[in-house]
């Protein structure tokens, strides 16, 4: 992705819908990026147009949001990156795919990260979640960000599609690259990358295959056929990604959280499994992160406004649970909040096959923390500044604590 340039604004959008904001670097975004989707939210109506990133609108209340994710008739997945330029680079499966044809891809990754799959990687996440705290206590202070969250989900994850950690930092530079705006690498690049790093490892499963998530992939039944090598390449790369910054970032926010709130982590501590998990729902209302976008299909009236054939949506997930309409009091964390409304992970036929796996990631971590670090705060030299993406995020968290 690169940012931000203004397109000029087509007949078919009324001038009261224009809002010359770019999604990437909202106005306060880098002191709360939440607060920042909020002010846009409020101050504007429920449907938006922006003409930065080459012009697209913005679906700002949580119906419309669940109605461009569940809509697929009339809102595609073909591109769902902004600006659409680089979308139509994007090209994975299954997210770029519509149904009917999205479907035995889905079963795919539904069968591969069934629940009962990701439960037996419960005692593994905890394994290695108190062996990073473990480290860090008795020291009295750490960078949550790079120390924790950037391994964590890491180790799990590559553990998940047998891939060996040493080249998990090559992994997260491909995945961020198609996940920022202003990415390390170009997104064509990195896409290749991936691509090169997984040509031969796909080869390998495919003759002898094993238990993990890639050999399901190259094996997979698609009603009498196999993934051809190059769909194979493309899911395998789809699934990386989608795994890897996501929780990294998510656990960000959440640390933040407690870390500035001593009443929160008070109601956490010492809660069993069940409490914390139904409080990590919670935190994924409040902190979804994921910013993608849809692109209309045919010339559709919606919510007052005429959309064009071709036109994007942006889907800014974390405005779903935002949306006093739906949630009361939605900037607050109520851990005894009961139905509540978000699209964290999106909603529809797309929605994250990854949830369960960083749910438990999430609230296994909150879990073992509070059980060795009670009481932490934020130190002085952390940068909780955050950017905006595809993945919002928060540059980072630096927590201390009594040792
Ligand atoms: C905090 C963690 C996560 C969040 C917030 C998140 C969010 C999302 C969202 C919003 C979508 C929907 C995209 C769309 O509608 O176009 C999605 C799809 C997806 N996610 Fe996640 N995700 C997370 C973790 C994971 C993990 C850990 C994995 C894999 C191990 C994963 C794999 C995927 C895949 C493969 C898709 C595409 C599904 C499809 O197109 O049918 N995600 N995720």
């Amino acid at each position: 992705m690169t940012a931000t340039l203004s397109a000029p604004v087509p007949d078919h959008v009324p001038p009261e819908r224009v809002v010359d904001v770019d999604i990437y670097a909202l106005p306060g975004q880098a002191d709360d990026f939440h607060a920042a989707w909020k002010a846009l939210q409020d101050g504007s109506p429920d449907i938006v147009w922006t003409p930065r990133n080459e012009g697209h609108w913005i679906a700002l209340r949580g119906d419309v949001l669940a109605e461009v994710q569940a809509g697929h008739e009339r809102f595609s997945n073909q591109v769902i990156v902004l600006p659409k330029s680089v979308g139509e680079l994007h090209r994975l499966i299954p997210t770029t795919i519509d149904p009917p044809e999205h479907r035995p891809y889905r079963k795919l990754l539904n069968d591969g990260m069934a629940l009962a799959k990701m439960r037996r990687l419960h005692d593994a996440i905890r394994a290695v979640a108190a062996e990073l705290i473990e480290a860090v206590v008795p020291t009295g202070r750490c960078d949550f960000t790079g120390d924790f969250a950037q391994v964590l989900p890491i180790r799990i994850f590559m553990a998940l599609v047998d891939l060996p950690m040493a080249d998990s930092g090559r992994i997260r530079l491909w995945a961020e690259s198609m996940t920022r705006p202003h990415p390390p690498m170009p997104f064509e690049e990195a896409r290749a990358a991936f691509f090169a790093y997984l040509d031969p490892v796909l080869t390998a499963r495919r003759a002898v295959p094993a238990e993990d998530l890639l050999s399901e992939v190259v094996t997979a039944d698609m009603g009498g056929r196999r993934l051809s090598h190059e769909e194979s390449l493309s899911l395998a790369t789809q699934i990386l990604i989608a795994g890897v910054d996501t929780v990294v970032n998510f656990l960000g926010f959440a640390m933040l959280f407690l870390a500035r709130n001593p009443q929160a982590r008070a109601e956490l501590a010492g809660k069993d499994s069940n409490a914390v998990m139904a409080a990590t729902h919670e935190l994924f209302r409040r902190y979804g992160l994921v910013t993608i976008a849809r692109i209309v299909r045919h010339d559709i009236d919606f919510h007052g406004v005429a959309l064009k054939a071709g036109d994007m949506v942006c889907i800014p997930t974390q405005v779903h649970g935002l949306d006093e309409r739906l949630n009361p009091d939605p900037m607050k964390v109520d851990f005894a909040r009961r139905a509540a409304r978000h699209s964290a992970f999106g909603s529809g036929v797309h929605m994250c096959p990854g949830q369960e796996l960083a749910r438990a990631e999430v609230a296994i971590t909150i879990e073992e923390w509070l059980k060795r670090i009670p009481d932490f705060h934020l130190a002085d030299d952390a940068d909780a500044r955050c950017s905006g993406g595809l993945v919002g995020q928060v540059n980072r968290v630096i927590l201390e604590w009594q040792a």
